[in-house]
């Protein structure tokens, strides 16, 4: 675990919702389960790329019907978070994944920013929200869910892009995140998790992504890591996700150091808690042990989680 207060900065709030919060919340909203029992849900969290990840991903979330159920997820999230060292975390959540499962935007917004609300009182770590557009659906329901976000003036940090990469580049994106920015919104995307260098490059230079969630095969590419090198964009690594969702082989694989030892402006992350074998303490504990992380290392990838935030100036120095 981190010797200094972190930052958490990519995490889907919707991958925190585990088999027993599902059972939980699908026993509260009277629905049933295509699943036998607690076991035999579990037994499918094995995965072989991020599209056999994002089908259960979709699928589970079917139990997230209320506001209560939304506050319930986030509120079990920020606990865990709060006891594995997390003091500040600017969460993803897929709005578009809810409105057509016929949740109204505002239920899934109240639920999320009521947990929110209250997390630095209640577990000593300030927050944010950012909404991701779906990559993998039309741009113009994109272009539509910003609108609603910004008629409902939902007190977002910003926008990301997740979802099926490979076949869907930033490029489709320019004109929704063109707008985000224009409307004072961070603006954030997924890049180089299993899609190309290219997608990275297309991340910077057409969204304006301030960082890069994910952004490993950028190694494939010395010109783009320079440029994220002298431009110190943040990359939000999450090596756990890496192994499940096999961007690499094993933990031991994992470029991280390498990452590092390139001046990358690196951060650990755990992406989907439930689904990937832990917490952010726990991709810190199998880095010590899979590649023998230092706690000097640590240090700075600590320092980078926090530099690297959107928290305020103020926030940042009480967390330095
Ligand atoms: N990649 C892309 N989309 C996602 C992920 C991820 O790791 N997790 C949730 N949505
Ligand atoms: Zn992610």
């Amino acid at each position: 675990m981190a010797t200094t207060p972190f930052a958490e900065l990519h995490m889907h709030i919707e991958g925190a919702l585990g088999p027993e919060l599902i059972f939980a919340l699908a026993e509260r909203n009277r629905m049933h389960l295509p699943y036998s029992g607690l076991a035999d849900l579990e037994s499918r969290y094995e995965f072989t790329d991020l599209q056999s990840f994002l089908d259960l991903y979709y699928a589970n979330m079917a139990v997230l019907r209320t506001a209560e159920d939304f506050a319930d997820l986030t509120r079990d999230y920020l606990r865990r978070a709060a006891a594995a060292g997390v003091r500040h975390a600017e969460i993803f959540f897929d709005p578009q994944a809810h409105v057509t499962r016929g949740v109204p935007l505002q239920e899934v917004l109240d639920g999320i920013l009521d947990a929110l609300g209250a997390s630095e009182r209640e577990f000593g770590v300030s927050s944010g929200l950012l909404a991701a557009f779906l990559r993998d659906q039309p741009v113009h329901d994109a272009e539509e869910m910003l609108g609603e976000l910004l008629r409902l003036r939902a007190p977002l940090l910003g926008v990301g892009l997740d979802s099926a990469e490979v076949g869907y580049p930033p490029t489709l994106f320019e004109d929704v995140f063109a707008r985000a920015r224009s409307e004072g919104l961070h603006v954030v995307a997924h890049a180089g998790e299993e899609g190309p260098p290219e997608y990275i490059w297309q991340a910077l230079d057409l969204l304006g992504a301030e960082r890069i969630d994910h952004g490993v095969r950028c190694l494939e590419d010395p010109a783009l890591v320079a440029r994220l090198v002298d431009e110190e964009i943040p990359l939000t690594v999450c090596p756990l996700s890496n192994v499940r969702l096999r961007v690499v082989d094993s933990i031991s694989d994992h470029p991280l150091r390498t990452m590092l030892q390139a001046g990358l402006r690196v951060t650990v992350n755990s992406d989907d808690p439930a689904y990937f074998g832990g917490d952010v303490g726990d991709n810190f504990a199998q880095l010590r042990s899979g590649i023998g992380l230092t706690d000097a290392e640590v240090e700075v990838l600590a320092r980078n989680s926090i530099e690297a935030s959107f928290a305020s100036e103020a926030r940042k120095a009480e967390l330095l």
